[in-house]
C-alpha cells in the first residue's frame, strides 16, 4: 500500500521540486550539523601544496580530545567511509540495527550479506542480545533521528553479551561527552566508536573521523585506505580544532544555548499528540504522522527545510528533525507566526 507520506525527507534539490522555489533562500535545517564552523584560519601553502605526511601531530589531538591512547585510533575520510566498509570485515552474520536510525549503516551491512534485525528502542535491543537472537550490534548514541541515549554501562553489558561486534556511533556525542563509550574500550575488545568531525565542529566538507577500537576490522580498514587517504587540509586543520579546548568550550555553550532557544519556539507549534527530545545538534518532534507532515510541510513553503522521517513498516509515528539555525531562530518564529493557525491541533 503507497502511503500519502514519503517515507524519508530528501535533500534541497527534493524540496524545491516538492514545494516550490521560495521568496528567499532555503534555510535547510535537515542536516544536524553546527551553524558554526570551525573557522579556518589561512592555511600554509605547503598545506596545499604538499602531498600529506606524518599523521601523528592529528593522532596526538584527537587521542588527547577522546581520552583514549593513540594506537586505538584510525583516521578515516569521514564516518561514512568506516560505516561503509566495517560491514565488509566482518563475517556474515546477525546484526542488529536501530530503525529509525542513519540508514547508511542498515545499507551497508545489508549489503556486505548480514542479516539485519532492526530494533526501534533500547528495550527491543536489550531482548535481541538477551536472547541471543544477534551476533553484533549497532548503536547511534545519541540516536539520529530519534534522539534516544544509551548508557555506557549499558553498552558495556551489552558488549560482554554478544558474540559479535559492537558498534556505537557517536557522531553527535561531542556535545554529551559523558555519553561516549571510549573509555570503556580497555575492558571491551570488541567494541568499536565511531567519531566525526562533521557535526560539532560543523567541517562535514573536511571529510575528517575516526575509527576508535583495535582489532581485525580496524586493520582491514587500515590496509583498505590509500597512503593520502586524508589530505593534507584535514590534518592541518583536524589537529587545530581538536587541540582547540577554548573553542570548544565556547561551541558546546552557544550550541547549548541556542537549542534551548529553538526549543521553546518549538514548544508554541507542539500538541498533545507530539514529544520534543533534543539531541544537541538537533531537536526532534515525535508523534502523530498528520499533524507532523502538516508542521514539515507548513515549514517549507516558508523556506525552511527539516527532516523527515516515517517508518510505516515498523509504527504509525513520524519523525520531524530540525537542525540549528544560524540567525537565532528569526526565521522559525516568524514562519511559526504564520502557520500556527493552520496546523491541525489534535
Ligand atoms: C549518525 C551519523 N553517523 C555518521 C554520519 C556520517 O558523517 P561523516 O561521514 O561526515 O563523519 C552521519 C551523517 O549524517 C550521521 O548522521
Amino acid at each position: 500500500m503507497t502511503s500519502q507520506w514519503p517515507q524519508h525527507g530528501g535533500d534541497l534539490h527534493y524540496a524545491q521540486a516538492t514545494f516550490g522555489k521560495p521568496p528567499e533562500a532555503w534555510q535547510d535545517l535537515s542536516t544536524g550539523i553546527s551553524p558554526w564552523a570551525y573557522p579556518v584560519p589561512p592555511a600554509p601553502e605547503s598545506v596545499w601544496q604538499q602531498l600529506p605526511g606524518d599523521l601523528s601531530p592529528l593522532i596526538n589531538a584527537a587521542a588527547r580530545y577522546y581520552g583514549t591512547e593513540p594506537s586505538q585510533l584510525l583516521a578515516v575520510p569521514g564516518s561514512q567511509y568506516a560505516i561503509q566498509r566495517f560491514p565488509q570485515a566482518v563475517a556474515p552474520g546477525r546484526v542488529a540495527i536501530p530503525e529509525p536510525g542513519y540508514r547508511e549503516h542498515a545499507i551497508n551491512w545489508q549489503k556486505a550479506g548480514h542479516h539485519i534485525f532492526p530494533y526501534r528502542h533500547k528495550e527491543q535491543l536489550a531482548s535481541l542480545i538477551e536472547s541471543n537472537a544477534v551476533d553484533h550490534a549497532v548503536v547511534i548514541n545519541p540516536n539520529n533521528p530519534t534522539t534516544e541515549i544509551t548508557e555506557p554501562a549499558l553498552l558495556e553489558k551489552w558488549h560482554h553479551q554478544l558474540p559479535g561486534y559492537l558498534l556505537v556511533d557517536e557522531a553527535f556525542a561531542d556535545t554529551q561527552p559523558h555519553l561516549s563509550s571510549i573509555a570503556r574500550l580497555p575492558q571491551c575488545p570488541r567494541l568499536f566508536v565511531l567519531r566525526s568531525l562533521g557535526k560539532f565542529f560543523g567541517l562535514a566538507g573536511l571529510r575528517l573521523g575516526f575509527l576508535i577500537g583495535s582489532g581485525k576490522p580496524t586493520d582491514q580498514l587500515r590496509d583498505s585506505l590509500d597512503c593520502w587517504a586524508i589530505n593534507h587540509p584535514a590534518i592541518w586543520l583536524g589537529t587545530q580544532a581538536l587541540q582547540n579546548t577554548q573553542w570548544q568550550r565556547q561551541q558546546r555553550q552557544r550550541i547549548l544555548l541556542l537549542e534551548q532557544q529553538i526549543t521553546r519556539l518549538l514548544q508554541q507549534a507542539t500538541s498533545d499528540s507530539m514529544a520534543m527530545h533534543s539531541a544537541g545538534l538537533f531537536i526532534t518532534l515525535t508523534g502523530n504522522r498528520s499533524a507532523l507532515y502538516s508542521l514539515y510541510e507548513a515549514f517549507a513553503q516558508q523556506g525552511i527545510f527539516t527532516r523527515w522521517c516515517y517508518n510505516d513498516q515498523v509504527s504509525n509515528n513520524a519523525w520531524l528533525r530540525i537542525g540549528l539555525p544560524a540567525d537565532n531562530g528569526e526565521r522559525i518564529a516568524h514562519a511559526l507566526q504564520n502557520i500556527l493557525q493552520k496546523i491541525p491541533q489534535e
